[in-house]
């Protein structure tokens, strides 16, 4: 019988690292084994921000950093099927997105699954968004079949929340109708400003921010945002919430005279709030709950925002929900890699605008 452990392997827009599980899909649920996380060498993180923009030689640079990726990648895999109880069937492997424009008909995550084959001797199933965006779609977001295969309850409103590099909503309605879409900036933002003013890579429970008064001028530079307002199906990345974006409304604002770093922290944490309650406001009015994962779950800050920007609405974590915080994105490429094997497709059309149901991915044999 063919193996049921699946490794899923889900490296996001904060460029931290790598978040590993393992998954067993035997039978009729689910159950993630372990999980890792394997972080990204400064140097390497370095080149995959330098690359989210047009720079010199970068088809040599990207090949480079690819092989790095696939070296870490493989890092996490041997931690992980070192500890499984049996072969594993297939590695998931999403990739670092260095270029998101689906409007011009591609998207980009940089990988070397040929290689991870090679480092691994497992089968690796790579790319999974292209497919969506040939069909027409955004290629993301692509968690919201998981979500609602793990957290749907049938007859409720259910709304879930990643907060990565950029914030992600699912919203699973009622009649099992799926919406999906990136909200806008989250640690990509709060990561950028915390390294500049403190030299940490983030802030740490949101501590900073807490300290700091949110400026309600530079809010609103932030806010005046044109994505913010735009309808579903869409999706953003580093290219487009990155230090420039930054820096033309700290000026706008006049932040950096007027304001005292932490401030500005607390400012960018509130953005992220106030534009998720807008989201759920507008796309999930009947929910009773958000359950969030990623990252930025335990930015103790930003979720007593979000609390107070949602109120009655409670705010959970993922984990009061079964799958904890920092596994729910590397299992759900799990799971599409299982999807991918059984040759079911992954994405849901009315949350990428693809044409239809498509099965996504692409195999690298391991022999
Ligand atoms: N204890 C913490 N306090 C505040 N922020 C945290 C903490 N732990 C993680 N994070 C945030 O989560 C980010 C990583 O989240 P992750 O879900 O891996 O995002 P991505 O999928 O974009 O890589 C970090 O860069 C940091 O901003
Ligand atoms: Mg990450």
């Amino acid at each position: 019988m063919a193996s049921t452990l699946y490794i899923g392997l889900m490296s996001g827009t904060s460029l931290d690292g790598v978040d590993g599980v393992l998954a067993d899909f035997s039978g009729r649920g689910m159950r993630t084994l372990d999980a890792a996380f394997t972080p990204f060498p400064a140097d390497l993180r370095a080149e995959l921000m330098a690359l989210q923009a047009a720079s010199a030689n970068e088809l040599e640079r990207e090949a480079l950093a690819a092989n790095g990726l696939a070296r870490c990648y493989a890092e996490c895999v041997r931690a992980l099927a070192a500890k499984a109880p049996g072969p594993v069937r297939a590695v998931a492997v999403h990739g670092q997105t260095i270029r998101h424009r689906p409007e011009l008909g591609f998207t980009r995550q940089t990988n070397n699954p040929a290689l991870l084959a090679e480092l691994t001797g497992i089968d690796v199933i790579a790319d999974f968004r292209s497919r969506d965006v040939a069909a027409g779609g955004q290629g993301a977001p692509l968690v919201p079949a998981f979500h609602r295969a793990i957290f749907g309850r049938a007859g409720a409103t259910v709304a879930i929340l990643n907060l990565g590099g950029i914030a992600n909503l699912t919203v699973l309605g009622p009649a099992q109708e799926v919406i999906g879409f990136d909200c806008g900036p989250a640690n990509t933002l709060l990561d950028l400003w915390c390294e500049r003013s403190s030299g940490r890579p983030f802030d740490a429970d949101g501590a900073a921010a807490a300290r700091g008064v949110v400026d309600a001028r530079l809010l609103d530079a932030l806010l005046a945002e044109p994505y913010f307002a735009l309808a579903p199906p869409k999706s953003t990345g580093l290219d487009h919430f990155n230090a420039s974006w930054l820096d033309a409304r700290l000026d706008v604002a006049d932040a950096r005279a007027r304001l005292r770093p932490e401030d500005i922290q607390a400012t960018l944490a509130q953005l992220t709030a106030n534009v998720v309650a807008a989201s759920c406001r507008r796309h999930a009015p009947t929910a009773d709950e958000l359950v969030v994962c990623g990252g930025g779950a335990f930015n103790a800050d930003l979720m007593a925002r979000l609390g107070r920007a949602l109120a009655p609405s409670a705010v959970v974590t993922s984990d009061a929900r079964g799958l904890p915080a920092d596994q729910v994105e590397a299992t759900a490429f799990a799971w599409l890699a299982r999807a991918f094997v059984a040759r079911q497709p992954g994405n849901v059309p009315t949350a990428t605008g693809a044409a239809g149901p498509r099965v996504l991915g692409a195999l690298y044999p391991a022999r």
